[in-house]
């Protein structure tokens, strides 16, 4: 558009972000990063739109949709209520990888939230997000840019292979930093986490000043009544810390082809153990985090069977990634 150029955060292509927000005002579907994972966004007020993503994703209708904006000053436009515990958490953690679920605001429409009454709203701390956010103006109803129950993708080469000519648009932001979803907290009631995630449950009580619960169904899983998800080929199979590389051992001894994730405080033992892949898990957990569905999509590539490892302490971003382990273990559908 003539010799006007147009100012952006360092680093990021202007004339890619106003193309991202002409596709999204027109109707189609943009994959963008955020810090968690790349989100498949579309106009949050299209139905049309909206309605393409479930298709893309083969998701259904009754899993709602998060809808991303771009500065918390929006907040009060898409709910009905802005309740003082939302406003708090919002001041302290947006942009940042936390999603508040509140009493919807008439502007959501009913595709976005599968027809509950409650709709998902968070800010993204990304800089080609915040971008495109700014630059279209509105709420970007965004999933995780993958084919339902398949692993999260963290780079724009993942969401390529998985969703390919799907997507209209692919904006590369690298890979993402957090590397887990947002987690998700339901304030409409007593604060509860209905999702762990890239920030700890105890830094949410600390914001708001009282304890937060997590809702059973993500924190405790019994064996065959949840079904997988982000879940990669291969069979992950959780076992206690001391038990990972003798039951990878035994499994390769039987001759599966075994990847290994080994608890660091294993990684002296590794080295001596048969398996077709082996991989330490990092010490820190927001290494881990980070890395965890790039090395669950490693194994992938090296066709294992099989996954052995075990999960971390439930602190922190460790609770994310357990949660991320068990929906991965969960049975096949
Ligand atoms: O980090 C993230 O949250 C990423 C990035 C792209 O922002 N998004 C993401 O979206 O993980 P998705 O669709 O994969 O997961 C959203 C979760 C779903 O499990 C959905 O059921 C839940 O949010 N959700 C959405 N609206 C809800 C609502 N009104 N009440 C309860 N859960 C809701
Ligand atoms: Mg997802």
């Amino acid at each position: 558009s003539g010799e006007q150029v147009m100012s952006g955060p360092p680093g990021i292509a202007p004339d890619r972000v106003e193309h991202a927000a002409r596709i999204l005002r027109a109707g189609g579907l943009v994959a963008f990063p955020t810090e968690t994972v790349y989100g498949l966004g579309a106009d949050a007020e299209n139905v049309g739109a909206v309605e393409r993503i479930f298709a893309v994703k083969g998701r259904p209708p009754t899993h709602p949709l998060i809808v991303h904006l771009g500065g918390g000053h929006q907040l009060s436009e898409w709910v009905a209520e802005v309740p003082d515990a939302a406003r708090r958490v919002a001041d302290r953690f947006w942009p940042g990888p936390v999603t508040l679920v509140l009493r919807r605001g008439r502007r959501v429409p009913h595709a976005v939230t599968g027809g509950v009454e409650t709709v998902a709203l968070r800010v993204p701390d990304h800089p080609v997000a915040l971008a495109v956010l700014a630059a279209f103006g509105g709420g970007v109803a965004a999933p995780s840019a993958n084919r339902f129950g398949s692993v999260s993708p963290t780079t724009a080469a993942h969401v390529r292979d998985g969703l390919g000519a799907d997507v209209d648009y692919v904006l590369d932001g690298g890979s993402c930093a957090v590397g887990v979803e947002s987690t998700i907290v339901d304030l409409t009631g007593a604060p509860t986490i209905l999702r762990p995630g890239g920030v700890p449950r105890e830094d949410l009580e600390h914001a708001l000043g009282c304890s937060v619960s997590v809702r059973a169904t993500s924190a405790v899983r019994v064996p065959g009544q949840h079904p997988s998800h982000y879940a990669p080929r291969a069979r992950v199979v959780l076992v206690e810390p001391d038990q990972v590389l003798g039951h990878a051992e035994h499994l390769a001894a039987r001759g599966r082809r075994v990847g290994v994730l080994v608890p660091p405080e294993f990684a002296a033992d590794a080295g001596s153990r048969a398996a077709h892949r082996i991989i330490v898990v990092p010490h820190s957990t927001a290494q881990y985090a980070r890395r965890l569905f790039g090395f669950l999509r490693d194994f992938d590539r090296h066709e294992c069977e099989v996954i052995v490892t075990s999960v971390p302490a439930p602190d922190g971003l460790g609770l994310a990634i357990a949660d991320r382990l068990r929906r991965a273990s969960g049975p096949r559908t």
